[in-house]
């Protein structure tokens, strides 16, 4: 549904042709008639389903959405089929694509995107993992209920690390109109939103099967941003070398992203308890990189 609901924003939008890429051939041919009749009618942008990689041979931005399953409990369920599954993606695009800029969604996303980088050996610059733009937006939210303000009140609310359970909102940057979040909120409330943000998959799980339309938004405004050359501030899951004192792992920070995939990394400005968090959540994804 994620990978739809991507398709729904971009073809309203009337972003760009758009090709819908399933192994079930029939359910992407029937998102792509139904998605047909979103496209506004001043735009001659198409979109159509199909099983083919040839047919993405030309693609500016890929967008993987694709998971073996579901995960009840943890992101890293089934983090063996999963890697197996992108590890068969990336060669099929290595195959039929040229250079083309690759969002990854599915999950475990941060081990994914380590992944494919390392099957493809295609740039850092363009492999971008999205999810920490998602727990940025539930961050945002989260706040903004436990104070009684607008959304419109708060900035610079970004989370960093893992997409799991070791996520890192950076609270020391955030602020409401103007003034540092922890000026305002007590050091329990911290922990509460914290735990409420790392959970929020969980708690959404219980009204509806997953995430959808949260997710499909932060990766219509990467898409957005790409293709219109209009640099957008945005954690994503990269493959860092070196920055946060990391190698060789990928994990969401704060990057700008333009036509060229990811052309900034921000060293964001940490506390010593985030500092240690955001190391602690790198070694998290590590050993699930290790693991396999
Ligand atoms: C979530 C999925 C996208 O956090 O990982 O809802």
């Amino acid at each position: 549904m994620v990978g739809s609901s991507i398709a729904f924003l971009c073809a309203a939008n009337a972003i760009d042709d758009i090709i819908l890429l399933n192994r079930t051939k029939s359910k992407a041919i029937g998102e792509a008639l139904d998605i047909s009749n979103a496209i506004p009618k001043n735009s001659d942008i198409t979109i159509k389903g199909t099983d083919d990689y040839s047919e993405i041979s030309n693609s500016k931005i890929i967008v993987i959405t694709a998971s073996t399953g579901v995960y009840l409990k943890n992101r890293n369920e089934m983090i063996d089929a999963q890697v197996k599954m992108i590890r068969n993606i990336a060669n099929e695009i290595k195959k039929n694509c040229k250079s083309p800029i690759v969002l990854i969604i599915s999950n475990p996303v941060d081990v994914l995107t380590y992944f494919f980088i390392k099957e493809t050996g295609f740039s850092r610059n363009n492999v971008i993992g999205i999810a920490s733009a998602l727990d940025s937006s539930r961050f945002r939210y989260l706040l903004s209920k436990k104070i009684g303000i607008n959304q419109s009140q708060i900035s610079d609310a970004f989370v960093l690390g893992e997409h799991g359970d070791s996520m890192v909102p950076v609270f020391s940057n955030t602020k409401i109109d103007g003034k540092n979040v922890l000026t305002i909120i007590n050091s329990s409330q911290k922990i509460e939103i914290t735990e409420e943000i790392r959970d929020y998959w969980k708690s959404l799980r219980n009204f509806k099967s997953r995430s959808q339309f949260g997710i499909s938004k932060n990766t219509f405004d990467v898409i957005y941003s790409i293709l219109n050359n209009q640099s957008l501030l945005s954690p994503t899951s990269i493959l860092l070398e070196g920055e946060y004192n990391q190698k060789n792992v990928c994990m969401g920070v704060l990057t700008t992203i333009d036509s060229k995939g990811i052309s900034k990394i921000h060293q964001s400005e940490l506390d010593e308890s985030e500092k240690k968090s955001l190391d602690h959540s790198a070694q998290i994804i590590r050993n699930n990189i290790e693991s396999i």
